[in-house]
């Protein structure tokens, strides 16, 4: 039997040389080898060839990505959807913000994003008949801009107890990058505890942004939004439930026509959200949502509105 690969040095065709070579440029750990591309390895002097072995064989030492058709579909079977509060939003996902899945939604400051996260942890708590999931909501609030006073204007709108709305609402500050992966890879204990149905981090990159700044930084945080992310998908397959994150825009001024604006966190966030949409702000309470790279859903845009009741379609 081949020797069982725990450390890089275990990869095949890593030599102490180049082990102290991923080391030093901060590839460490099997994990951070098997989320980087050999664009980024070659970078350091191991040629394109070798990269791509080493990082399909710490990919399938971690045994990532096997799990048998049948064992996919099982799951898949239970999957739930959370109403957005707008029948056009939800029909743009598919029937709401689905389980076992990370919607991430991106745009400007006042697009609406937090607004979105605060009305799905009201609508979460609804009956199922009413497009909730009858559980409690766990609120990463990493800006501080988490306002109960809002959340309570948006509950009175329902049937729901309003002050009962407050208190299944469990909000975490998050101080920094490494606090806010903490959380999350112990929310686990509380998700089942408390009967948590939806996870929110809003916003999921800001921190990061903030930490990680300059060029010597960047793959650095990429391996750590990665790691981040991981461990929200195995929240959403575990507990299924949704995640939503929220994450702003940069401008790209390598883009000379169209929209100048891309997400935070690049690649990493793209392949890893299974939902990604693009909220713009237009006239009053009207937003535009555009629903970029589904698995399986058509690529749309549709207008809902942020009113004092919360998110509703547009009159
Ligand atoms: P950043 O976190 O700054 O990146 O922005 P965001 O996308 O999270 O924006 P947010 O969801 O906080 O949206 C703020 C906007 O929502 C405000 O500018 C208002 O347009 C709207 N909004 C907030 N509260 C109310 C309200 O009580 N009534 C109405 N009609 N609109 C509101
Ligand atoms: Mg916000």
């Amino acid at each position: 039997m081949a020797k069982e690969i725990k450390f890089i040095e275990d990869l095949p065709g890593v030599g102490e040389a180049t082990a102290a070579k991923l080391r030093e440029a901060g590839y460490r750990t099997l994990e951070a080898i098997a989320v980087a591309s050999a664009g980024e390895l070659s970078e350091f002097g191991i040629g394109e060839a070798t990269a791509n072995k080493i990082i399909t064989a710490a990919r399938n030492a971690l045994k990532i990505g096997f799990e048998t058709a049948e064992q996919i579909l099982e799951r898949r079977k239970n999957i739930g959807k959370l109403t957005t509060g707008s029948k056009a939003l939800d029909q743009l996902l598919g029937g709401g913000i689905e389980t076992q899945a990370i919607t991430e939604v991106y745009g400007t400051f006042g697009s609406g994003k937090t607004q979105l996260g605060l009305q799905l942890a009201v609508n979460v708590q609804l009956p199922k008949e009413k497009g909730g999931l009858e559980g409690k909501c766990l609120f990463i609030d990493t800006e501080n801009t988490f306002r109960p006073e809002r959340v309570l204007q948006m509950a009175e709108a329902t049937d729901l107890d309003p002050k009962e709305v407050l208190r299944n609402i469990l909000v975490a500050r998050a101080y920094n990058a490494d606090h806010q992966m903490v959380l999350v890879e112990k929310a686990g204990e509380v998700i089942e505890k408390e009967n948590i149905k939806l996870l929110i981090v809003d916003s999921l990159t800001s921190k990061f942004r903030a930490e990680y700044v300059g060029r010597g930084t960047l793959s650095e945080r990429q391996q750590k939004l990665n790691k981040h992310l991981h461990s929200l998908q195995r929240l959403a397959d575990l507990y299924n439930i949704p995640v939503y994150v929220t994450n702003q825009v940069m401008s790209n001024p390598g883009i000379l026509f169209g929209d100048p604006t891309t997400p935070i966190g690049g690649n990493v966030l793209g392949h890893q959200s299974t939902y990604r949409i693009y909220l713009r702000k237009s006239k009053g309470e009207k937003r535009i949502a555009k629903l970029v790279d589904s698995p399986c859903l058509p690529e749309g845009e549709v207008i809902f509105a942020v009113t004092s009741q919360g998110i509703r379609d547009i009159e």
